[in-house]
């Protein structure tokens, strides 16, 4: 594109200020900011800001809202047993038709981190990092299976050098260099939420965010991932997020769901514990399941109950799902596959004189895209409630939090392995943390058979290989 050009769709955009630092760049700063801004399809940035994409009528859809097709935690819902489906995704694993992927981009703000998640310490007893924790799963169920387990870890602009460098320094948690690839996702430009117009983070630089954990799609696709895929003969992928330390990757039970349910994309839920809870919603509306997300869900719609005095719309998503790769590759051909959700934000910016601004309140509008917002396109898309005793435990905020913060996670973990102590025999005194790793023992009967009955726990305890 000639300067001209751009100038021009800058223009037609409403866009021009954007280059009012243009006359001050040097050559390489303007190649620099003239590549951002080739990236931008304009007709669509326009669309967003204006709000003329595509509007969902929440209320409307809340109302129609049923229950999705779904297996419960003890079973029922389902026209196959848990052994029949455990059986079904060991078969799975063992073929090495299963991949994993955990998205670990973003910017993690509210954890107040300095470093990338994945490098957030979180082993109760062990203080092994959350990469740690699923680099040790994927050892052991890889081990169990007898088979080496594709990992693709997403990361962001924020992310990426320093997860690269972590994994190379340390071995790669124990995982083998060629198991794993690490992958970068896209970005967003940010606007300012007065005026729709594009902010600048240096005069040579837009201020860009990551684009949503939606971005995996488009990113797996421009890397190469599912090609990988296909060489390696990897036909479903076990996605998880990275801020989720009891998140089972490669649980051969949801694997088999999925597989028995014919599905192309499979999502675990755990029962809400109150109407209004801050998830997001898996329901059945006209047919396809879909997630509506606690802002958009009207507080009638989140109280209605069922004939059974339980809540109607019970299903809150966290974020670990099962897809197939063919499905990835289909959807990764439609560049609107996913639409784009305004968040808004506080950005830092350049103003017009050119001085650093740190907004105290959100300035800004920025544009994600959502995983989730496959499923309605999905066949087949099934439902697979857990325990979040079991299964979920995010680190999204920074200590002194009522919710989702490090120490409740590392509570959480413990108190899974507590139980496991306890169904093998052994009391563990209320004040003591306990910690298993997985190379030690995947699941509650691994522990059973190896660890001896007589043990006295007196003070922390960490099990490992
Ligand atoms: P969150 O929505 O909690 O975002 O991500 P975040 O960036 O981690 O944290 P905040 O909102 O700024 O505090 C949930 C999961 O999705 C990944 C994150 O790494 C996390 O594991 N994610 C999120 C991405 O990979 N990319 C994104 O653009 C957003």
């Amino acid at each position: 594109m000639t300067d001209e050009t751009l100038r021009k769709t800058l223009e037609t955009h409403g866009q021009s200020s954007v280059l009012r630092f243009w006359s001050s760049l040097d050559d390489t700063q303007k190649a620099k900011l003239k590549s951002q801004l080739e990236d931008i399809d304009f007709q669509q940035l326009k669309a967003l800001i204006s709000g003329q994409d595509k509007k969902q009528d929440f209320a409307a859809m809340a109302a129609a809202a049923q229950s999705p097709p779904s297996v419960r935690a003890d079973g029922s819902g389902a026209s196959w047993t848990l052994a029949e489906a455990v059986a079904c995704g060991e078969r799975a694993l063992s073929s090495g038709e299963v991949g994993a992927i955990i998205v670990a981009g973003g910017q993690g703000t509210r954890l107040g981190f300095d470093q990338p998640k994945g490098m957030f310490p979180i082993g109760p007893v062990s203080n092994r990092t959350l990469f740690q924790f699923f680099a040790d799963r994927l050892v052991a169920v890889g081990k169990k299976y007898g088979v080496v387990i594709p990992l693709y870890v997403m990361t962001s602009e924020a992310t990426d050098s320093e997860t690269r460098e972590y994994f190379q320094a340390n071995d790669y948690l124990g995982l083998d260099p060629n198991q794993v690839r690490i992958f970068k996702q896209g970005t967003m430009p940010a606007v300012d939420a007065k005026t729709g117009e594009l902010l600048l983070a240096q005069p040579d630089s837009l201020a860009l965010s990551p684009d949503g954990h939606g971005g995996t799609v488009r990113a797996l696709q421009r890397n190469g991932c599912l090609d990988d895929c296909d060489a390696r003969g990897v036909k479903y992928l076990a996605y998880i997020q990275v801020d989720n330390p009891l998140a089972n990757l490669c649980d051969p039970a949801l694997i088999g769901h999925h597989l028995m349910a014919e599905s192309e994309l499979t999502t675990q839920v755990v029962r809400k514990r109150y109407p209004t809870e801050r998830v997001g919603n898996v329901v059945l509306v006209n047919g396809d399941v879909q997630i509506i997300e606690y802002s958009d869900l009207p507080d009638e719609a989140a109280e209605a109950t069922d004939e059974n005095g339980e809540l109607k719309l019970w299903a809150g998503n966290i974020a670990v799902h099962v897809i197939d790769v063919d499905f990835l590759k289909r959807v990764s051909q439609s560049v609107d596959a996913l639409p784009f959700h305004r968040a808004s934000k506080k950005v830092p910016y350049v103003n017009d004189a050119g001085e650093w601004v740190e907004p105290t309140e959100p300035n800004a509008v920025k544009f994600e895209r959502f995983i989730f917002d496959l499923l309605p396109q999905a066949k087949n898309a099934f439902v697979v409630e857990s325990l979040p005793s079991e299964a979920f435990a995010p680190v999204k905020n920074a200590e002194g939090a009522a919710t989702d913060t490090a120490s409740l996670a590392r509570q959480a973990v413990s108190d899974l392995y507590r139980g496991w102590f306890e169904s093998a025999g052994i009391a563990v005194p209320e004040e003591v943390l306990v910690e298993i790793n997985p190379r030690f023992a995947l699941t509650q009967s691994e522990l059973s058979a190896k660890v001896d009955p007589d043990l006295t726990i007196e003070a922390n305890v960490y099990l490992d290989e």
